[in-house]
C-alpha cells in the first residue's frame, strides 16, 4: 500500500513535469520526412537471436521455433546485427518497426491446450521497463545507434490500451494484467481501487463505444479519463522518446478513446514531434469514416488497410481487378487529408503472408512495386522479401528462414527503395492513371518535373499491346529501371507531347520509368507533423526552397527570423506562431518573394491539451436522434450546430438517457458548452445559460451536467 501510495505520488509528479520541458536532439542523417523512406516490420523475436543468454527458458521457449507462440530468441542484438552486416541497407532499407519494447509477462498461458506466450510483446506489464526477453536497456540504445550510423530511424510498436490477457473470475490466471511503474505495483485487474482498468466485460465489436470501453479479448484494458494511467503513459512514451526512437506505431486506435489518444498526440507532436501512425484494421472492401477521421483529425496517421486489402486482392487473390485498384487510389485521395502519410503494406503479422503455396513469385513482386512507387509510406513485413509462408498466426510470424540477398525481391526492393530519395515524384506526388484495364495498369507520379511511370501487367500468361498512351515524360527515350532484373520490363520512347510509341507490355512485367528535374519554384511535399499549437517545431520537407533564408505563412500570419530554426534548399523547420487555433494552410516563401503552393489541413490547437470526459444526464431523444457536443474552442467545434462532436456515446460507461465523450481540450482553460439534439428534424439546442468548466493544467476531469431542458 506505501509503495502503491509513493508510486502514486510518483505519476503525479510526473505528470506535472510533462509539459516543462524540451526534448534533446537525437536527429538522424536521414533527417527528410518517412515519405522517403521504406520501414521493414520485424517482429523483433523471430528476426535473429543476437544474444541466447537473454532467452526465456523453459515451457517458455521453444528451440528451433517449432512452437510458434513460444519464445524464439530473436532480440535488439540480432536486429543491430542485420544492421551492422548490411542485410537491411543492401535492401534499401531506411527504417524499422520493432515489437513493442517495454517489459511483458513471463507467465505461460494455456488457451485450448496450447502454450502461449508474450513473445509479440503485446502483453505489457511495465511501459518503463525494456523488455528482457530481448535485451537490456544498453541493447536497446546500441541498436539505435547502430540504426542511426547508418541513417535507419527507429520506430516501436506501443500498445498503452492494455496490459496483459486477465480474467474477471479467476485472479490466478497469467499475471492477472497487473500494472507497474518502474518495478512498483499500480494496480491488477482483479484487485484495482483506484480505477486504472475498465471492467466492463469482453470483446464486442457491434459498435466503437464497445470496442473502446470493453475489453478487447481477453485483455485488461486500461481506463485513460484516469489521471495517473493517462500520466503514467505520457511519462512512459516521453522515456522512449528520450532513448532517441524516430516514430511509434500506436497499437489498437480503434479501441482507445479518440480524444485520449488526440491529447497523447499533442503532447508527443509538442515535445518531440515523431512519425506516429496507427493501427485501425478493416477488412476487404471495408471503408470506414471513423477511421478517416481518426487520421484526419488525430494527430497521428493510420497503416493503409483499404490499400494493403485492395492489393491483395487484385494481385494476391485476384478477386478485384485494376481497374478496381486504381479506383482505390482515387478514392483514398480524397479521404485521407494527408494520403501520403498512410503507411501501406501487403501484409504483416495479423494477416496471412502474402506469398501462398504454389503461386508464382512475380504476384508478390508486382504488389511490392506498386507499393513502393504509390503515395504512403511503405512498410515491408520481415521474410516477405524471402517469399515467406504462412497462413494466419501464429505461422505468418514464423522464424526469419534466409538472409539470402540474391532473392528477386530482394533486388527489386534495392532497386525501387533509393527512388524515394531521389526523385520526389515518388515521395511526394500525386497519382493519375495513363492507361488501364483489367490486367494492366500505367499510372504516372508528378512532382515539378519531376515524374515516374510504372507499369504493371499482372497477367502472368498473357502479353497487352498497348498503344495511345500519353505519359506526361518529356520527349526521348527511357530505360527501365528495373532493367537486368529480370522483371520483363522494357524501354520505351516518348515523342512530342508524351506521345508513347506502342509498343507490348510483356506477361507479368514490371517496368518504371522515371525522370528528375531541378524544382525551380517551391515546392511542398510534405508538412510534419500535421497537428501542433503555437511555439513548437514543425518540419516542412520539399524543394526549391533556396538556400538563403525566407518566411514561412501559417494562413496569412508570416513567421521570420528566429522563429525559423533552420532553412535548407529542401527543408525548413519553424515554430507555429500564435495564431487562433483551426485547420490552416502552410506555405513558403523564399528570400527573392516566390510563394509556395500551400499544404492544407494543418491542424493547429489551442495550446496544450487534456482529455475531459464530457457527461450530460436525462437526455431523452426520439428515434434517430441523438446527442452532440459543442462550445467556445475550436477543440469543440467553435460552436458548430451543422457539425458538432459526436454523436456521444450511451451503452457502457454510462447508459441512455445519459450521454457521454471524451475530448481532448485546452489544457487550464475555460471552457463554455452546450449540448444538441440531432436527427432528421430540426436541430435541438439545450436551453438555458452555456455550462463553464475550467480544465485542469494536466491530467483528466470529467464533467457531468443535466440536460437542460
Ligand atoms: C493489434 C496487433 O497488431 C495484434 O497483433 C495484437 O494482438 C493486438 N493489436 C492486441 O495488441
Ligand atoms: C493471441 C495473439 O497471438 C496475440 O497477438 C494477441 O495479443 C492475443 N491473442 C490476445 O489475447
Ligand atoms: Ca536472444
Ligand atoms: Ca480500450
Amino acid at each position: 500500500m506505501e509503495t502503491q501510495r509513493k508510486a502514486l505520488l510518483a505519476a503525479t509528479l510526473a505528470a506535472l513535469a510533462i509539459h516543462a520541458q524540451a526534448a534533446p536532439d537525437t536527429s538522424v542523417g536521414n533527417k527528410q520526412g518517412f515519405n522517403t523512406d521504406v520501414i521493414y516490420q520485424i517482429v523483433t523475436d523471430r528476426l535473429s537471436d543476437g544474444n541466447s543468454a537473454n532467452n526465456p527458458t523453459g515451457s517458455a521457449f521453444s528451440s528451433g521455433c517449432t512452437q510458434k507462440k513460444l519464445f524464439c530468441g530473436g532480440d535488439w542484438k540480432g536486429i543491430q546485427n542485420k544492421i551492422e552486416d548490411g542485410y537491411l541497407t543492401g535492401m534499401g532499407i531506411t527504417a524499422i518497426w520493432i515489437s513493442q519494447p517495454v517489459e511483458n509477462i513471463t507467465a505461460v498461458l494455456n488457451y485450448s491446450g496450447t502454450n502461449s506466450t508474450a513473445y509479440h510483446g503485446y502483453w505489457a506489464r511495465d511501459f518503463k521497463r525494456a523488455n528482457p526477453a530481448f535485451g537490456t536497456m544498453t541493447d536497446f540504445t546500441n541498436m539505435i545507434n547502430a540504426a542511426h550510423a547508418r541513417n535507419i530511424k527507429v520506430i516501436i510498436d506501443f500498445a498503452p490500451n492494455h496490459t496483459s490477457p486477465a480474467s474477471a473470475s479467476d485472479t490466478t490466471f497469467g499475471e492477472n494484467g497487473k500494472l507497474y511503474d518502474n518495478g512498483v505495483l499500480l494496480a491488477g485487474y482483479g484487485s484495482d481501487p483506484n480505477g486504472y482498468f475498465h471492467h466492463n466485460g469482453g470483446t464486442d465489436f457491434s459498435t466503437l463505444e464497445s470496442g473502446i470501453y470493453r475489453n478487447l479479448f481477453d485483455l485488461a484494458d486500461l481506463n485513460h479519463n484516469n489521471a495517473t494511467v493517462d500520466g503514467y503513459m505520457k511519462a512512459a512514451i516521453k522515456m522512449w522518446l528520450d532513448l532517441g526512437i524516430d516514430g511509434i506505431r500506436m497499437d489498437a486506435v480503434k479501441h482507445m478513446p479518440f480524444g485520449w489518444q488526440k491529447s497523447l498526440m499533442s503532447y508527443i507532436q509538442g515535445y518531440k514531434p515523431v512519425f506516429t501512425f496507427g493501427e485501425w484494421y478493416l477488412s476487404e472492401n471495408e471503408v470506414d469514416p471513423a477511421n478517416h477521421y481518426f487520421a484526419n483529425r488525430s494527430g497521428m496517421s493510420l497503416l493503409d488497410f483499404q490499400f494493403a486489402q485492395k492489393v491483395r486482392q487484385v494481385f494476391k487473390d485476384g478477386s478485384a481487378n485494376m481497374t478496381s485498384l486504381n479506383q482505390m487510389v482515387s478514392d483514398t485521395a480524397g479521404q485521407y487529408a494527408h494520403v501520403g502519410d498512410q503507411v501501406t503494406f501487403i501484409d504483416n503479422h495479423d494477416m496471412p503472408r502474402f506469398q501462398v503455396a504454389g503461386a508464382s513469385g512475380r504476384k508478390l513482386e508486382q504488389a511490392l512495386a506498386f507499393t513502393l512507387t504509390s503515395r504512403g509510406v511503405p512498410a515491408i513485413y520481415y521474410g516477405t522479401e524471402q517469399y515467406m509462408q504462412g497462413t494466419g498466426d501464429p505461422d505468418n510470424r514464423a522464424m526469419m528462414t534466409s538472409f539470402a540477398t540474391t532473392t528477386p525481391a530482394y533486388g527489386l526492393v534495392a532497386r525501387l527503395a533509393p527512388l524515394r530519395k531521389s526523385n520526389p515524384a515518388i515521395a511526394y506526388g500525386s497519382t493519375q492513371q495513363r492507361w488501364v484495364n483489367n490486367d494492366v495498369l500505367i499510372y504516372e507520379r508528378n512532382f515539378g518535373n519531376n515524374v515516374a511511370v510504372v507499369a504493371i501487367n499482372r497477367n502472368l500468361s498473357t502479353a497487352t499491346s498497348i498503344s495511345g498512351f500519353i505519359a506526361g515524360l518529356p520527349a526521348g527515350s527511357y530505360t527501365d529501371v528495373l532493367n537486368g532484373l529480370g522483371f520483363n520490363g522494357n524501354s520505351i520512347t516518348v515523342g512530342a507531347n508524351g506521345a508513347v510509341g506502342n509498343f507490348t507490355l510483356a506477361a507479368g512485367a514490371i517496368a518504371v520509368w522515371q525522370y528528375t528535374a531541378t524544382v525551380a519554384s517551391p515546392k511542398l511535399g510534405h508538412v510534419g507533423p500535421n497537428m501542433s499549437m503555437p511555439g513548437k517545431t514543425v518540419t516542412i520537407d520539399g524543394r526549391g526552397f533556396g538556400a538563403t533564408k525566407g518566411t514561412v505563412k501559417f494562413g496569412s500570419t508570416v513567421v521570420s527570423g528566429a522563429n525559423i530554426l533552420s532553412w535548407e534548399d529542401t527543408q525548413v523547420k519553424v515554430l507555429v506562431p500564435s495564431v487562433a487555433a483551426g485547420m490552416s494552410g502552410v506555405s513558403i516563401v523564399t528570400a527573392g518573394a516566390v510563394t509556395s503552393d500551400s499544404w492544407d489541413n494543418f491542424e493547429i490547437l489551442s495550446g496544450p491539451q487534456v482529455t475531459v470526459r464530457f457527461v450530460v444526464g436525462n437526455a431523452t431523444t426520439v428515434s434517430g436522434e441523438n446527442v452532440y457536443l459543442t462550445g467556445d474552442k475550436f477543440e469543440l467545434t467553435n460552436w458548430s450546430a451543422t457539425a458538432p462532436l459526436g454523436p456521444l456515446f450511451n451503452q457502457v460507461v454510462y447508459s441512455y438517457p445519459n450521454w457521454y465523450t471524451d475530448v481532448s481540450v485546452p489544457a487550464g482553460t475555460t471552457l463554455s458548452y452546450k449540448f444538441l439534439k440531432k436527427s432528421a428534424n430540426p436541430t435541438v439546442w439545450e436551453g438555458g445559460s452555456n455550462h463553464t468548466f475550467t480544465t485542469p493544467a494536466s491530467g483528466t476531469a470529467t464533467v457531468n451536467v443535466n440536460w437542460q431542458p
